[in-house]
């Protein structure tokens, strides 16, 4: 009997740390940080990472939870050390090293992060991680790096999970906390097989700078941000504290209007989407300071309760979202993505709103909720009398309903 416990015990145990292999007790909340890559491409250097940390400080970004300064494709030579093997970051970009850049980041009271890749080679056709993982998870640790986004260029013939999970397991076995970033753009559903893998997981291909449609290049097309939302909407389920569906990196302040801007910024807020800023900081309006610092709408998307919020009708291009919180309010967003003025009515007394993953209701025609605009920062009555308010082209009005 003993024996047989024992034998249950070390399965057990094995059963267990082949699915936990990631560092546990990080992203409770959807991460915040700033990512190079939206507007820099490969075109990133020390002074550019130092300026960016500075202004991150300065704008007030840092104290509003973006914390993780993470460097995307580029930052490495074309070929790793002919000796050791390892990763070296290029000299001429990062003449102090990676390790003095992570210092520096660290002294500004922020983390950082770096990119690479499960296959041969990164996107841009630096050195993939493939057959390397436990060499540059170790080089990582030591330069103190606390973030990972993971690519999926150059990827033929190799097994995403697989690939993913042996990254995760050796970020773990190098033993410096670290979130682990997947980004094989949903081609295998990471949510169904990611959660014990990784902290979060992009949904979709690349967002594009522009509020609708798609974006064409060449050979390939990214995604403008309400093409992005239509594919993650329904992904509400998959995501909690410490795994999040990851639409991508932000394109507010790269350019579109104001009202766009809030829009796209609302949503990301409604979706628990991780805030991850891609524009220049060293060069924002405070239009863009102001709402990427929107802390009651930051609040909504850093809601310790980690629900992702849902689409609840989209008819004629007006949308209604809701979304769960932790002390018993919920937010809601309504939103027109279309290009003519449309008015919102919404009647709390006819309409059911339920959060079907844990069947919570809404029960906003027998209760009176506060409605308080976050971005007006006023109130707007309560849900005892139907919602009614005009919507701009592209326009969204997100509210904080109080108990
Ligand atoms: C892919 C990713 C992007 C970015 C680039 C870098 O396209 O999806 O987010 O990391 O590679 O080359």
């Amino acid at each position: 009997m003993m024996k047989r416990n024992l034998v249950l015990g070390a399965l057990l145990l094995l059963a267990v740390s082949a699915f936990a292999q990631k560092f546990e007790k990080l992203a409770q909340t959807p991460p915040m940080g700033w990512n190079s890559w939206n507007t820099f491409g490969t075109r990133i250097s020390e002074e550019l990472v130092k300026k960016t940390a500075d202004q991150m400080v300065a704008s007030g970004m840092r104290d509003a939870g973006y914390v993780y300064l993470v460097l995307d494709d580029g930052w490495m030579m074309r070929k790793r050390d002919s000796i050791t093997g390892d990763l070296v970051a290029d000299p001429v970009k990062f003449p102090s090293g990676m390790k003095a850049v992570a210092d520096y980041v660290h002294s500004k009271g922020l983390k950082f992060g770096l990119y690479n890749c499960g296959g041969t080679m990164t996107c841009a056709k630096y050195p993939g991680s493939h057959g390397y993982e436990a060499q540059d998870a170790r080089l990582y640790a030591s330069w103190g790096i606390d973030y990972l986004k993971y690519d999926w260029c150059y990827s033929e013939g190799f097994d995403a999970k697989e690939s993913y999970t042996k990254m995760s397991q050796a970020l773990k076995d190098a033993g410096h906390p670290i979130i682990f970033s997947l980004c094989e753009w949903g081609t295998t559903k990471p949510w169904t097989w990611a959660k014990d893998v990784g902290h979060l997981w992009r949904t979709t291909g690349d967002i594009g700078n522009v509020f609708d449609g798609i974006k064409q290049y060449d050979t390939w097309h990214s995604l403008g941000v309400m093409r992005i939302v239509d594919l993650h909407a329904d992904l509400y389920p998959y995501a909690g504290p410490g795994f999040w569906n990851d639409p991508d990196m932000m394109e507010v302040g790269n350019g579109q209007t104001e009202t766009e801007d809030r829009t796209h910024f609302s949503v990301w807020c409604m979706m628990a989407s991780p805030l991850i800023a891609g524009n220049d900081l060293t060069k924002m309006s405070d239009t863009t300071i102001r709402i990427l610092t929107n802390k009651d709408a930051i609040a909504i998307n850093q809601d310790k309760l980690g629900r992702q919020g849902f689409r609840y009708s989209n008819k004629d291009s007006l949308q209604a979202w809701f979304k769960p919180l932790a002390d018993g309010d919920w937010a809601v967003c309504f939103v027109n993505r279309s290009n003519r003025s449309q008015t919102v009515r919404f009647d709390w007394k006819k309409e059911k709103v339920i959060y079907s993953v844990n069947q919570q209701a809404l029960n906003a025609g027998k209760q009176a909720y506060k409605l308080f605009d976050v971005w007006e920062k006023k109130a707007r009555g309560t849900t005892a009398q139907p919602f009614i308010h005009k919507l701009a082209p592209h326009e969204s009005v997100m509210m904080r309903m109080r108990k």
